[in-house]
């Protein structure tokens, strides 16, 4: 019988882990299925439900994106040690009934930023201090980078870098501080919020600049970047090398990477975003 998988959130309809999943275990012959579930949260019980009754409806791992990846971590039965110590949970493996919560974003936006720069000794600056925000900061500490982290509320920028040794930093105090890695881990730049937590006086020209946002490809920020002459990545990436990291985590063997990487820009194509 298929084994069913899947990613829960809200909304889902332009997820692309579907596509990703889906191309790699056909690829593979796999007997599984990768789905969609959404669940709204005006329904307070739904998530809950969901994690109590995935046995039930044979559900052997699924993936968790917004706005779940903290929440989430109050159904699960164990966390590997890095999502508990980064507070967020993406990845989630039934083993025998019993739901393991990871987190395989740290190690997505670590192998995205590592495609264009080395990170140990590097000065970086990470830009937001939600659940994503927490996952790169920590990660680019433990690799070796000097961080410093930027928040709209500065009380969470201070609480974040307390909690991990790193840096809070203000707006005004950025540009002198000539960072060479700058990461957007919030949403400014996607959808309506269309616009750059940056000016070009903040970029520099060697300065590698990756956004997680996914809708545009293109941020504003990275604009800016790109004019700056900098380099950058954009958000799907991160969201590949992820992917990546969860497929073997349910299926222990190696992802075929190409496969999922042809299938995610197959799709972002129809949706009118290249390369
Ligand atoms: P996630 O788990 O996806 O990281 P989150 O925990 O809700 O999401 O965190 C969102 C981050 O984006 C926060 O750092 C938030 O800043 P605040 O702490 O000030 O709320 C940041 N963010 C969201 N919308 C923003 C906006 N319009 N301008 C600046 N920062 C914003």
């Amino acid at each position: 019988m298929s084994s069913i998988y899947g990613v829960v959130g809200f909304p889902l309809e332009h997820s692309l882990s579907p596509v990703m999943h889906n191309a790699a275990i056909k690829h593979l012959g796999l007997e599984a299925e990768y789905k969609t579930f959404e669940i709204d949260p005006a329904e307070p019980e739904a998530l809950a439900n969901f994690c109590y009754e995935s046995d039930l409806n044979q559900i052997a791992g699924f993936s968790v994106t917004m706005p779940y990846k903290q929440q989430i971590m109050d159904y699960m039965d164990h966390y590997d040690p890095l999502a508990k110590i980064v507070g967020s949970v993406n990845t989630v493996v039934n083993e025998d009934s019993m739901l393991i919560g990871h987190n395989t974003d740290a190690a997505g936006a670590m192998q995205a930023l590592q495609e264009k720069t080395k990170v140990p000794g590097l000065r970086a600056l990470v830009l937001g201090a939600g659940g994503a925000a927490r996952a790169i900061a920590y990660s680019l500490n433990e690799f070796g980078a000097d961080v410093f982290v930027f928040n709209r509320t500065f009380e969470k920028a201070e609480e974040l870098a307390a909690e991990f040794k790193l840096e809070p930093i203000e707006h005004r105090q950025i540009a002198p501080m000539k960072f060479h890695i700058i990461v957007n881990a919030t949403p400014v730049g996607s959808g309506a919020l269309n616009e750059s937590l940056l000016s070009a006086d903040q970029i520099q020209s060697n300065s590698v600049v990756m956004d997680i946002v996914t809708q545009p490809l293109e941020t504003k920020l990275l604009q800016t970047a790109k004019e700056k002459g900098a380099q950058i990545i954009t958000g799907e990436r991160m969201l590949l090398h992820q992917a990546v990291g969860q497929f073997e985590l349910w299926f222990d063997q190696k992802a075929p990477m190409d496969v999922m990487e042809q299938a995610l820009y197959k799709a972002l194509e129809s949706r009118g975003e290249s390369r």
